[in-house]
């Protein structure tokens, strides 16, 4: 053997399970409930399921005794009746509201989900026992389950890039969550290959385009650089860039309304917008060069932003950076936005996108 017990704890502890309370009750009523994540499912036709109990645990003779138990599977909310249900030598149903099963197992309120089980089977192994239940009543609610894992309790909640299990087509349905996750988690490599400038991570959100992130440069544009802010759709470099290459009927129409309220405002556009699109579907990124000082930045500013793509190819982040003209050539070729460009690239292929 290659390891002690600290380290096959370490080890199975990279194997995340849900956490149970397995009840039952003796032949004078007596009830009993210990914490448990050794539960597993074995079968379901006939429906059978296992969890694994110490010898040493002192409900250990009322588990072997009894004909009955019942599983109840934590819901995320619930660590206190875990704990209260993982120590020995207190009373553990005090405070913890139950319902009658059948044969007067309790059942404990409150849980993911529930199954009563007769036993039908104890193997033993090694310092354990092995009961296998066969499954009679089920009961699953609205609650999240608890999880366990590493040595700690943990949260449960579905992979973005997760999809149906089984299946590697169903990568597709990336949000961007996942692409603001791994954005963040590369800005400060990012920042750096794009020499330092301020860099904004922008989301479509429900009013156009949205930045959830900066990293500030050392010489920011502006002082009062925000998060939540929605920027212009047609002018700036992110809203172009979701323009150019989110196209779908939200962006469209969200176009046609700030076109509209700028004829109205007497800034038509005369076809400008069109020809930004054009140029950034001819190079892959959006630009806005020579933006005058406004209350956002108080310099004239060029800004470039690059499209990262999900599995599917649809766009789910912009990487925008945004400099004082002066610091900022604005030429398409230029290393800032062929580093960004290859930063959002980077990005889309850890996302699943085929190029
Ligand atoms: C998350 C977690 C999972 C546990 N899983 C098991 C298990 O699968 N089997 C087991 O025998 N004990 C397990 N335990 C420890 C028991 O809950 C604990 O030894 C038991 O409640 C002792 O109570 P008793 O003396 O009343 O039998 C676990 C404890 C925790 C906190």
């Amino acid at each position: 053997m290659n390891f002690d017990s600290k380290q096959l704890r370490q080890v199975l502890g990279a194997f995340p399970t849900g956490v149970t309370v397995v009840t039952t009750v003796d032949t004078s009523g007596n009830a009993y409930g210990v914490t448990a994540n050794s539960f597993s499912s074995v079968s379901l036709d006939p429906p059978l399921i296992l969890w694994s109990q110490s010898n040493q645990s002192s409900s250990h003779a009322a588990f072997k005794d009894s004909e009955r138990f019942v599983v109840n599977i934590m819901a995320d909310d619930q660590i206190p009746v875990a704990n209260q249900f993982a120590k020995s030598g207190i009373d553990k149903f005090a405070g913890i509201d139950v319902l009658q099963g059948l044969g007067g197992v309790p059942i404990i309120d409150g849980t993911a989900a529930y199954l009563e089980c007769r036993k039908v089977a104890a193997y033993p192994g090694g310092d354990h026992t092995i009961f296998v239940g066969l499954v009679e009543h089920i009961q699953r609610s609205s609650r999240n389950p608890l999880a366990f894992g590493q040595g700690r309790y943990m949260v449960t909640f579905a992979h973005d890039l997760g999809g149906q299990v089984g299946t590697d087509k169903e990568l597709s349905t990336v949000s961007s969550i996942e692409a603001v996750r791994l954005a963040s988690a590369a800005i400060a490599e990012i920042c750096e290959e794009i020499g330092q400038r301020t860099l904004g991570l922008a989301v479509w959100g429900n009013q156009g385009p949205t930045i959830v992130r900066w990293e500030p440069s050392k010489m920011p544009v502006s002082p009062h650089l925000q998060t939540g802010v929605v920027v212009n759709l047609t002018q700036s470099a992110t809203g172009v860039a979701f323009a150019a290459f989110m196209h779908n009927e939200a962006t469209a129409r969200a176009v046609k309304d700030e076109l509209a309220a700028r004829r109205d405002a007497g800034q038509p556009d005369d076809g400008q917008f069109a020809a930004r699109v054009a140029e950034a579907r001819k190079h892959g990124l959006a630009r806005a060069i020579g933006q005058a000082p406004s209350d956002r930045h108080h310099v004239t500013v060029n800004a470039f932003s690059a499209p990262v793509f999900d599995a599917k190819g649809q766009m789910v982040l912009a990487l925008s950076t945004t400099c004082p003209a002066d610091r900022m050539e604005p030429d398409w070729d230029g290393e800032v936005p062929q580093a960004l460009l290859r930063a959002a690239r980077r990005l889309s292929k850890r996302l699943g996108h085929a190029g």
